[in-house]
C-alpha cells in the first residue's frame, strides 16, 4: 500500500479491503478527504480504512451479473438478494452522501437533501410503472402487513361489505385482519388444494356492493402469481393488490388498481419501507378510529414526511428504481426474469418427477418457484450440498415445506443457471 497524495491511497492487496471494501480491481484508487483520515488513523490502532468517498458510483457503469467472490447466490423469499452495484453505490456513499459531509442515516428527513433522495425515488418509480398523476405514491412503514389494517380502516365503515380473492396464506391473512374492520367476504379460496391456482374470472360469485376486490398478486410461499386482473363487478367499487412480492418485476397497469401496496424487502429495497400507491380520491375518508400512522391523508398532504420516514431504506429503494430505470426499464426487467424462471421451471419439469412444481403451469409466479422432490429424505442433503456451493436460502416456507427458490429481479441469470446445474448433478448422484 501506497500513499500517492495527501489524500488518497494506492490498494495492491485485494485482501486489504477485506474491512468493509469489495473491490473488484487489484489496484484502485480511493480519495479520503485528509482531516478524515488523519481522525480515523488515530481513533484505529491497526489500521483499517475506513472510506469517506467523495465521489459516488455511477450506478449504470456496474451491471454485472456475476458476484463478487465472497458473496452468495441468495435465494431467500425477503429480505432478499440485492443488486451488487446498486450496494457498492451505497457503500461508496454511505459515509458521506454526495459531498453533504454526512451519512443519509444522519440527516434531517426535511433537509434538502433527503427531500431529493425522496422525490427523485419517486419520480423513478412513476417512470418505471408510469404512473398516473392523479395517483399519489406513499413511503411508508410497517410492511406488508400493516396495510392489511389499513385499507379497510381508511375505505370502509364498519358494516361495508369487501370482497377478497385468496389464493394463498398472504391473501388470507389480509382477509383476516380486515374482519376487524368491515365484512370482508372470501369470495373465492384455493386452500382444499393447496394454493396452486388461481380461479378464472368468470366464475367469481362477486359481491355488487363490494367497496373493493382484494387480491395478492404474487403469494410468496405458494408460488401463484395472477396474470392477468379480474375488474370489480360494484363499478364504483376498486381492485386493491398486494403486489409485496411481484412489485416492479414487470410493467403493470396502474389504472386499473386503486391501490397497489408492496413491503420493500423482496424487490425493491431493504425491509422497513412499504410502499402504497393510491389513486387520489381514494384518500381522505378514513374511520374515526384510524391511528394517525395509519390515514393515507396525513402521509399523502406531508408527503410521506409527517413523521420520521424510514430515510435510509427510501434512499435504498431510490437506488434500485434508479437502477431499474438504467437497465431499460421493466419491460426489459420482465424479459430477463421471464428467463430466469423458464429455465428454472425447465428444469423442474425435465426432470422426470425427481424435482415436481405443484403449482399449475398458467399461474406459476415468476418471482418464487416452490418445489418438492420425489425422494423428500433428500431435502435436507440438497439444501446443504447446495449451501456448500454458496447457494443458500432454499427451505421452503415452514407452513408448507420442500424447497423454494425465489427468483427477484436482482437474481442474475447466472445464479438461475448455477441452481440449474447443481440440480442436474444432485439428481445424476441421487437418482
Ligand atoms: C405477498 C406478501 N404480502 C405481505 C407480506 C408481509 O410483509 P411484511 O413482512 O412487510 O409485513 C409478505 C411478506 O413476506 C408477502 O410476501
Amino acid at each position: 500500500m501506497a500513499a500517492t497524495s495527501s489524500n488518497s491511497l494506492l490498494l495492491k492487496n485485494p485482501n486489504l479491503h477485506s474491512n468493509g471494501f469489495s473491490l473488484k480491481n487489484p489496484t484502485t484508487k480511493l480519495t479520503f478527504p485528509s482531516s478524515h483520515f488523519t481522525a480515523q488513523s488515530r481513533l484505529n490502532k491497526s489500521m483499517s480504512i475506513t472510506c469517506a468517498a467523495t465521489q459516488s458510483k455511477d450506478l449504470s457503469t456496474n451491471n454485472s451479473t456475476t458476484p463478487s467472490q465472497d458473496r452468495v447466490f441468495n435465494f431467500a423469499a425477503g429480505p432478499a438478494t440485492l443488486p451488487e452495484n446498486v450496494l457498492q453505490k451505497a457503500e461508496s456513499e454511505l459515509v458521506n452522501w454526495r459531498n453533504s459531509g454526512m451519512s443519509v442515516m444522519e440527516m434531517s428527513h426535511r433537509g434538502k437533501d433527503f427531500v431529493s433522495i425522496i422525490e427523485k425515488a419517486e419520480s423513478d418509480l412513476r417512470t418505471l410503472l408510469n404512473i398516473p398523476s392523479d395517483y399519489a405514491v406513499l413511503f411508508l412503514q410497517g410492511g406488508a402487513t400493516t396495510q392489511f389494517a389499513s385499507i379497510p380502516l381508511n375505505l370502509c365503515n364498519p358494516n361495508d361489505s369487501v370482497d377478497y380473492i385468496v389464493t394463498g396464506s398472504w391473501g388470507d391473512k389480509a382477509f383476516k385482519e380486515a374482519q376487524k374492520y368491515c365484512k370482508p367476504n372470501v369470495i373465492w379460496s384455493g386452500k382444499s388444494e393447496k394454493y396452486t391456482k388461481i380461479p378464472s374470472f368468470d366464475d367469481l360469485k362477486q359481491n355488487p356492493d363490494a367497496k373493493y376486490l382484494h387480491i395478492c398478486a404474487n403469494e410468496t410461499i405458494h408460488g401463484v402469481e395472477f396474470k392477468d386482473y379480474p375488474t370489480p363487478k360494484n363499478k364504483d367499487g376498486i381492485l386493491i393488490a398486494d403486489m409485496s412480492s411481484n412489485f416492479c418485476s414487470k410493467p403493470v397497469d396502474v389504472s386499473k388498481f386503486g391501490i397497489i401496496y408492496a413491503g420493500a424487502q423482496k424487490n425493491v429495497g431493504p425491509s422497513g419501507v412499504t410502499i402504497v400507491i393510491i389513486r387520489k380520491d381514494l384518500i381522505g375518508n378514513a374511520q374515526d378510529i384510524t391511528p394517525v400512522m395509519l390515514d393515507y391523508k396525513i402521509h399523502a398532504e406531508n408527503n410521506s414526511l409527517y413523521n420520521t420516514p424510514p430515510c435510509y431504506g427510501i434512499y435504498m429503494c431510490g437506488l434500485v428504481f434508479e437502477d431499474l430505470v438504467n437497465q431499460g426499464g421493466l419491460v426489459e426487467v420482465e424479459k430477463r426474469n421471464m428467463k430466469k424462471a423458464e429455465i428454472l421451471y425447465n428444469a423442474i419439469d425435465g426432470s422426470g418427477g425427481f424435482y415436481r412444481c405443484p403449482v399449475e403451469k398458467s399461474v406459476r409466479s415468476l418471482m418464487n418457484v416452490p418445489f418438492t422432490l420425489e425422494k423428500s429424505e433428500l431435502e435436507a442433503e440438497l439444501i446443504k450440498e447446495a449451501t456448500k456451493e454458496k447457494m443458500v436460502q432454499l427451505k421452503g416456507h415452514r407452513s408448507v415445506g420442500g424447497m423454494r427458490a425465489s427468483i427477484y429481479n436482482a437474481m442474475p441469470l447466472a445464479g438461475v443457471e448455477k441452481l440449474v446445474t447443481f440440480m442436474k448433478d444432485f439428481q445424476s448422484r441421487h437418482a
